[in-house]
């Protein structure tokens, strides 16, 4: 028979350095995000041609939205580098992508302090005094507003990444619960939603090369952008961003700004060209200034909708003529069933991936 050898030495158990084996709560990954036009659904599509078609090192998402293109892209590249207009995502890039050491003791602690207070021990604030019972409910406002308060008072104990990753969290876990359709335009008025709010700890993303992080008209960065991939994904339609996600810029910034409208919107900022009707001008520049060996545009075919808002503002024949002058330019086609997240149906939904080799 053979002899089992039992080892009864006291074995060293190494703990999995991640956000997932503690805190005993599931953490949220970058594409847990309704967000209009995020490719979370495509990046397999997206990065089959990009692979096959692109060669180099470094990659640039200059319309990064979510940045779930960026993150797939750092599966693959050194470099990578992202850029949005709107301030929330400047706030999310840092903390799922800068590369600042942090103590994940400390994270931890606020997550626990966070998730012990109770709303009735809450104060009104600026964010529960006017989203509550319209965005979210009333005592979930509070806890947002408190959370948010306390981390702007305490900022001065965390390093930049400790801070961003508790803002991208807060930012993601107030997300989750919103009493909206997946964006902030209008809320549903007749259920407020009673979904608690429990702070979530995002999951930071493990990446060994470079990551840039900029919030730049992506025209002006054009010009000092140095990268041999450029992905362009900008709006396709008349709808602004930063009017649509203004509830989440108002919590990025914490900014106590005037509110206005049934929607509380907060005063205009950041309002792109590429959902008005230069916005084939702006993409020719963007094109020119461009310095790289391969450029990708995702765009769609949402020309024939019925809500004009959501009509394209530039025509895909524009879109390969401007991106032939610089280059011999392929292009792809697939059907998908987008999150639009309003009332227009759009049946024949044809998703575009245009990839050109620089001249
Ligand atoms: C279609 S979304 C990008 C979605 C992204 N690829 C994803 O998967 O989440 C377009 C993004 O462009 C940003 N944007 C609009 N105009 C811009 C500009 N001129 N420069 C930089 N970003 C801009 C918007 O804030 C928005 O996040």
């Amino acid at each position: 028979m053979r002899k089992v050898k039992y080892d009864l030495a006291p074995k060293k158990v190494i703990v999995e350095k991640s956000f997932r084996s503690a805190p005993p709560m599931p953490t949220i990954d970058i594409e847990n995000r309704r967000y209009i036009g995020s490719k979370a659904k495509l990046l397999d599509w997206i990065f089959e041609h990009v692979k096959r078609e692109c060669k180099g090192n470094s990659f640039a998402d200059i319309f990064a939205g979510t940045g779930v293109v960026s993150a797939r892209a750092a599966r693959t590249y050194n470099k990578i580098i992202l850029n949005d207009l709107l301030h929330s995502n400047f706030a999310v890039y840092q903390g799922f992508f800068a590369q600042e050491k942090y103590d994940r003791e400390k994270v931890f602690n606020f997550v626990s302090h966070y998730n012990s207070i109770n709303p009735v021990d809450v104060e009104h604030n600026f964010f529960s005094k006017n989203f509550g019972g319209k965005f979210f409910d009333t005592s979930a406002a509070k806890l947002i507003g408190f959370i948010r308060e306390d981390l702007k008072k305490r900022r001065g104990e965390l390093n930049n990444k400790e801070y961003h990753i508790l803002l991208t969290s807060l930012l993601y876990s107030a997300d989750k619960i919103a009493n909206t359709v997946g964006h902030y335009e209008a809320y549903f008025k007749n259920s407020i939603s009673d979904r608690n709010f429990s702070f979530r700890l995002i999951e930071p993303l493990i990446k060994a090369g470079s990551v840039s992080i900029y919030r730049e008209d992506a025209n002006k960065l054009a010009h000092k952008l140095k990268a041999d991939i450029v992905y362009i994904d900008p709006p396709y339609n008349s709808r602004q961003y930063s009017r649509f996600y203004h509830v989440l810029e108002t919590l990025a910034l914490w900014d106590n700004p005037k509110l206005s409208g049934v929607a509380l919107k907060r005063p205009e900022e950041n309002m792109s060209d590429y959902c008005r009707v230069k916005a084939s001008t702006v993409f020719a520049d963007l094109i020119k200034n461009l310095e790289t060996k391969y450029i990708v545009v995702s765009y769609n075919n949402t020309y024939k909708s019925k809500s004009s808002s959501s009509r394209n503002k530039i025509e895909l024949e524009t879109i390969e003529q401007i991106l032939n002058s610089k280059g011999k330019t392929k292009v792809f086609k697939k059907n998908h069933q987008f999150f639009n997240a309003g009332k227009t149906n759009f049946d024949d939904h044809q998703e575009f991936l245009f990839i050109t080799k620089v001249k």
